[in-house]
């Protein structure tokens, strides 16, 4: 029943058996679908959560369902996107409305584009004109694009641990090489770690005049929702600035999570970002992506004066039915419910926390806004490095002991939505309680340095 982990020493093995015993106790269809030969090629994250994957039945509101009956209260929320929760009455009834009068008009101008890009505009600082893409990996890509044509450079700086979807420069060498990237993909980048002020300041004093962009995720979301320390967003902001080079903040989880106007307005960046880079929520649970920026960044768009345009868009890029789902889903978006979301991002940290004390386990609670992470190191975690300190095999024993106790969390960590109560959030804290002192032993054996 064991999944590629490597060998295990033997109390942590012995943990790891029981909640695999649970886990096919509790999932015996999903077990015979998993021993059934699939065609579809399974990705890194293929059984994210336990031994095999589980097959999902369907899902309401803040609740996923699987073939076997059993209900899961999502804190994944698809990866932070679906702030709404699923199947949102709202958002169905404006995804068919829309699809009913012709999903994309292929080459028109249309209202639905029109009306989602003036509300990111009026939401977000420093934003003056947007276009659109069909995911978070495609608006990446595009800003690095735009940021290229713009300054006539070509590397950009990012930091260690941050995730900007799959474009080869973004992701191929950290910590890789992957395979299927090439080794060129790694030439137009520099590495710098979050939250080190210093080590970004010697990186942009070494390679400023070559650097088409810095590129920054507000929080490392994938990596870990580790949020920045002593005011280090604002300190690129000012370092950028002087030295010349674009900011590109990768707002794909904290676009309309974090507020109103994202990360910039929450921390009050000023001046803002050049680009910012939106996916997930916007597309209110269809596959949207776009790209904002101030108006002389992106008028390299267009082709002006002999110039040839960036090239960007695509099929689908800002069809109707995504901005329609986007537009409901923000305008769901009030204040009430900005706040609803703090407060119950706020209540699941310091719940966690409160679990960590009473199981006298010394580990982490990152995060901010509706977000947060348990790292199960001692360590202070502040970046890639810190987060990396976490014996691997404690934080997936954290997630499946969660998903045997009807929870589930992503790579990144927790996330509420807007159709989430205080019950649920206690749920969740009352299953990582139950999962620590389940756990509690191999943590003995791996990290003995965490129990108090
Ligand atoms: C910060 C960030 N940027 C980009 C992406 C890529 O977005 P997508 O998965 O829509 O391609 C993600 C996805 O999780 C993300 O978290």
């Amino acid at each position: 029943m064991h999944d590629v982990q490597g060998e295990l020493p033997p109390i942590t093995a012995k943990v790891n058996e029981a909640m695999e015993v649970e886990f096919a106790r509790r999932t015996p269809k999903s077990q015979a679908a998993a021993a059934k030969h699939s065609v579809i090629a399974t990705g890194p994250r293929g059984a994210a959560y336990g031994p095999y994957s589980i097959w999902g039945s369907h899902a309401e509101g803040c609740r996923i369902y699987d073939i076997d009956g059993n209900a899961y209260d999502d804190f994944s929320n698809v990866a932070t996107a679906l702030i709404h929760g699923y199947a949102h009455p709202t958002l169905g009834q404006a995804i068919f409305e829309a699809y009913c009068k012709g999903s994309q008009l292929y080459g028109f101008r249309s209202a639905y584009r029109e009306q989602l890009a003036e509300m990111i505009v009026e939401r977000v600082p420093g934003v003056e004109e947007v276009i659109f893409s069909c995911s978070g990996t495609e608006s990446d890509m595009y800003a690095v694009r735009i940021a290229r044509a713009s300054s006539g450079r070509e590397k950009v700086l990012r930091f260690r641990g941050g995730y900007h979807g799959s474009y080869d420069p973004l992701i191929g060498y950290d910590p890789g090489p992957w395979p299927g990237f090439p080794k060129s993909a790694a030439d137009d980048v520099v590495l710098a770690d979050y939250n080190d002020i210093d080590g970004f300041d010697k990186a942009l004093m070494d390679h400023g005049p070559e650097l088409a962009a810095v590129i920054v995720e507000p929080v490392l979301g994938t990596g870990g929702y580790i949020h920045q320390r002593g005011g280090f967003l604002q300190h690129v902001r000012e370092a950028t600035r002087r030295a010349g080079v674009l900011l590109v903040f990768d707002e794909v989880v904290t676009g309309f999570r974090w507020a109103r106007g994202g990360a910039v307005e929450r921390y009050g960046i000023d001046p803002p970002a050049d680009l910012v880079v939106f996916g997930k929520i916007i597309g209110g649970g269809t596959p949207l992506g776009a790209v904002g920026g101030r108006a002389d960044v992106m008028k390299v768009l267009v082709g002006r004066d002999g110039r040839l345009p960036v090239i960007a868009g695509g099929t689908f890029a800002g069809n109707h039915v995504g901005c329609a789902a986007g537009i409901a889903a923000l305008e769901l978006l009030t204040a009430e419910a900005y706040d609803r979301l703090d407060r119950l991002g706020e209540r699941l940290r310091a719940q966690l926390k409160d679990a960590l004390r009473a199981a006298g386990v010394v580990a982490q609670v990152t995060g901010d806004a509706s977000v947060c992470a348990v790292h199960m190191t001692s360590e202070p975690v502040t970046d890639a490095r810190s987060a990396a300190t976490a014996p691997p095999p404690l934080g997936r024993l954290v997630r499946m002991g969660l998903m045997n106790r009807g929870v589930i969390w992503s790579s990144g960590g927790l996330s509420s939505n807007t159709v989430m109560t205080e019950a649920e959030v206690d749920h969740a804290s009352e299953a990582f309680a139950s999962a620590l002192d389940q756990i509690r032993p191999a943590i003995g054996e791996l990290a003995p340095h965490m129990l108090e």
